[in-house]
């Protein structure tokens, strides 16, 4: 295993998932890791983190000066090599010119972390501060033009500094380095694989469930998809899955959900049809955040209700993934048991939390896992691309799509106006060029004209995004013939709705849903 470091930066969970790439586990973990528990994880290497402090700040965030004494492999990134640096007698100043950007790196020694790294490729660099003098025993491994100290080695001891990215997509060498690290100087074999995951934690899952029950509740996603998949060839029949159909799904994906669990995984699935009370719930509520809390208040009180007449369950499973584990603060343990428990369903579920008396230990076999390592899992089990792949959905669904109150009709419309949208960006092929494409409804109507006769409809809105990760977004430049295709036929093929419009706001001011 290689352990990162974190000196807040925002790509140190990148360089975990570069290192994961080469099939290496790896972990991130703060900064302040004490050495003793460091030395107990027994890493292979150790990969110190960029940061947006300089080392000579007040309060500037560093590791434990015990850890150069580990006789573990250490590379140190952009702040991570500054603070190598500082802490191993060294020189770190406000370089003259910082440098941002792409950098040409001119390499001076090409063994060991910079084999097939090209003599000329490009890094990528973000800093202000330059490593002016080396510490005792360091060598020069390369250059850039304006940085003087761009790879740093200490050959004997294992530790390397790099000033630039190596796990950004603009550092053309960066996986290469990153392969020379955890193979060559740090001696890891590639053994983290799908397989060797799912085998694990399918065993893992066996020890600590024994004979008890599990409840998982299934939403249609690859994670509660791939969860239940692991979750059964583990216990069986222990484990119960439970799917409430709210009503606000897209056309078809509750029976396509079904029947995939049921004919292709044999995995018996309790579905709930609570469509009738979830509408009941938000008819006439017009303000979006009151429609939210509804149907989240219905969903722990279905969830209730069901688990009660199905239980007793010891566990309930869920799709906790990586990025939560490192970002939650693990204030959930309970202190008798050690064990997760569960103050709050996904946030997809948007519930504020579980009542009191509705504790479950959790069970979270995919808590290791990155988004993209999910979907490998769900691939080789056999979910299907169009699971695997699914853009984000909200939790409210469709409810939050239709603006202003809900009802059966808007619903039926914006599922048929939605499911033309996914067919055609399908059939175009460039589904994944967004990070989501829908439709969205309005409460209004507008005058058009169809045939000789006079409409008075709805409009439909088109909204496609690009985004890294939902924080903010841009909105997607797609082929007129494209729009003019999905606008004709919704027009054409689906009563209630006269006119077509495409949303060309960004994120922010805008948000990527309407509601
Ligand atoms: P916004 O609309 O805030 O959305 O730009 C950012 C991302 O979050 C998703 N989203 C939700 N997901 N429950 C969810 O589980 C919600 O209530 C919710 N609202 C927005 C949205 O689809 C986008 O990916």
């Amino acid at each position: 295993m290689i352990i990162i470091l974190d000196f807040g930066s925002q790509y140190s969970e990148l360089i975990a998932r570069r290192v994961r790439e080469t099939q290496v586990y790896s972990e991130v973990l703060p900064y302040y890791t004490s050495v003793e528990q460091l030395a107990k994880l027994n890493p292979a290497g150790i990969i110190l983190s960029g940061g947006p402090n300089s080392v000579y700040d007040d309060g500037a965030p560093i590791c434990e000066a015990d850890i150069w004494d580990l006789g573990i492999p250490v590379l140190g990134v952009c702040y991570g090599m500054q603070l190598m640096v500082k802490q191993l007698g060294g020189g770190v100043e406000r370089a003259e010119r910082g440098e941002y950007g792409k950098a040409s790196l001119f390499i001076d020694d090409p063994t060991d972390l910079l084999t097939n790294v090209e003599d000329g490729t490009t890094m990528w660099m973000s800093h202000g501060d330059s490593v002016t003098q080396m510490p005792e025993g360091f060598e020069l491994l390369a250059h850039t033009e304006n940085t003087p100290a761009a790879a740093i080695a200490h050959h004997e001891k294992h530790f390397y500094g790099v000033q630039f990215h190596p796990e950004v997509v603009h550092s053309v060498g960066g996986l290469a380095l990153i392969r020379n690290f955890v193979y060559h100087i740090c001696d890891c074999q590639p053994t983290w694989t799908t397989e060797a995951f799912v085998e694990e934690a399918v065993r893992e899952v066996r020890a600590r469930i024994g004979d008890k029950r599990v409840l998982l509740a299934l939403s249609g996603g690859v994670d509660s998809s791939t969860l239940a998949f692991l979750m059964h060839r583990a216990i069986g029949d222990q484990l119960t899955c439970m799917f409430i159909d709210q009503g606000f799904m897209r056309k078809y994906e509750p029976e396509r959900l079904l029947k995939l669990f049921d004919q292709e995984f044999h995995i018996p699935v309790h579905y709930v049809n609570a469509r009738e009370r979830f509408l009941e719930q938000i008819s006439g509520v017009t303000d979006p955040e009151e429609k939210r809390k509804r149907i989240g208040h219905e969903f722990i009180r279905v969830f209730e209700e069901e688990s009660k007449s199905l239980g007793p369950f010891d566990y309930l499973a869920q799709g906790t993934l990586y990025p939560d584990v490192i970002e939650s603060a693990d204030t959930n343990i309970d202190p008798k048991t050690g064990e997760r428990v569960a103050v709050k369903i996904k946030s997809h579920h948007n519930v504020g939390g579980l009542p009191k008396d509705l504790r479950f230990k959790l069970v979270e076999p995919l808590r290791k896992l990155f988004k993209d390592e999910v979907r490998n899992v769900g691939r080789s089990i056999g979910l299907p691309e169009e699971i695997v792949n699914r853009h984000p959905f909200p939790g409210p669904g469709l409810a939050i799509r239709i603006l202003g109150e809900v009802s059966a009709e808007k619903l039926n419309i914006l599922r048929d106006a939605d499911l033309i949208v996914r067919q055609e960006i399908n059939r175009h092929n460039v589904y994944s060029e967004f990070w989501q494409a829908f439709a969205v409804l309005l409460p209004i109507r507008s005058v058009g004209v169809m045939g000789d006769q006079r409409t008075y409809a709805y409009p439909i809105v088109l909204r496609f995004v690009t985004s890294e990760d939902g924080m903010t977004a841009d909105w997607a430049r797609v082929p007129y013939d494209l729009l003019e295709l999905i606008s004709n036929r919704i027009v054409n093929e689906v009563r209630g709705v006269n006119r077509v419009v495409y949303d060309v706001t960004s994120k922010p001011p805008g948000t990527i849903e309407w509601e």
